[in-house]
């Protein structure tokens, strides 16, 4: 084998494997996590340095051909309120009948976590990449800021109602051209342990090849 990309194989053959032990802990947070409903979501968030981290963790995943398909726009302090305001403003205007008691809906959607971290997919059409790898890079980002959040003591829900869907509420919150809001991450601290749902059966999404 003289192959280029086989240069160093002989070398990593004949090394043994690397000993790393399991980490109990971070099992036990993975097997523990599970969204807390954004009602049940408070403060206080995260401090500027724990934001860059959860932020950094985020972005550590899996991304063919190091596109970075996806970014981040952080929505915490005074910025819930102002971006809540212009969203009710557009949605009044998009329903012209909408009874009184929901005028601030999106306001107040926005007020109930300290966070909201909005996911935005940007998959590049001109890429090699197949789009289709470059979204899921994108869901992995989501993924990976729910499990850092939890290993940091926060709580989550990534929903994605409304304003994500919208095209012009979509771009209220920051979304560019050719850009789809992947998800709010909405971040807190839980007010409570809450229910866990019923998770899939191993039996009904997994086969073994060949069987
Ligand atoms: C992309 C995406 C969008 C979602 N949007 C909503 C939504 O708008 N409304 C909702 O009730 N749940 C939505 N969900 C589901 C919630 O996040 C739900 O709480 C979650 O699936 C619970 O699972 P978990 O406990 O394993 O986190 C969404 C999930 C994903 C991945």
């Amino acid at each position: 084998m003289n192959h280029h990309s086989h240069a160093s194989a002989p070398a990593l053959d004949d090394a043994a494997a690397l000993e790393i032990p399991a980490s109990e802990e971070m099992l036990a947070r993975l097997e523990a996590r599970r969204s807390v409903p954004l009602r049940a979501l408070a403060g206080p968030g995260p401090t500027p340095s724990e934001l860059a981290r959860l932020l950094t963790l985020a972005a550590r995943v899996p991304d063919h051909g190091r596109l970075v398909p996806w970014r981040f726009i952080v929505i915490e302090g005074e910025a819930r309120r102002a971006l809540g305001e212009q969203l009710d403003a557009l949605y009044a205007t998009q329903n012209p009948e909408l009874p009184p008691a929901k005028a601030d809906m999106w306001t107040l959607y926005l007020s109930r976590a300290p966070l909201t971290v909005v996911l935005v997919s940007r998959p590049d059409p001109a890429a090699k990449v197949p789009e289709f790898n470059q979204v899921l890079s994108a869901g992995a980002a989501g993924m990976a800021l729910t499990v850092a959040a939890s290993a940091m003591g926060f709580a989550t829900q990534w929903l994605l109602k409304w304003p994500g869907r919208d095209p012009e509420a979509a771009a209220l919150v920051g979304a560019r051209q050719g850009e789809r809001i992947a998800g709010f991450l909405h971040v807190g601290r839980p007010r409570m342990v809450a229910p866990d749902r019923p998770r899939p059966l191993l039996d009904e999404v997994v086969t073994r090849w060949g069987e």
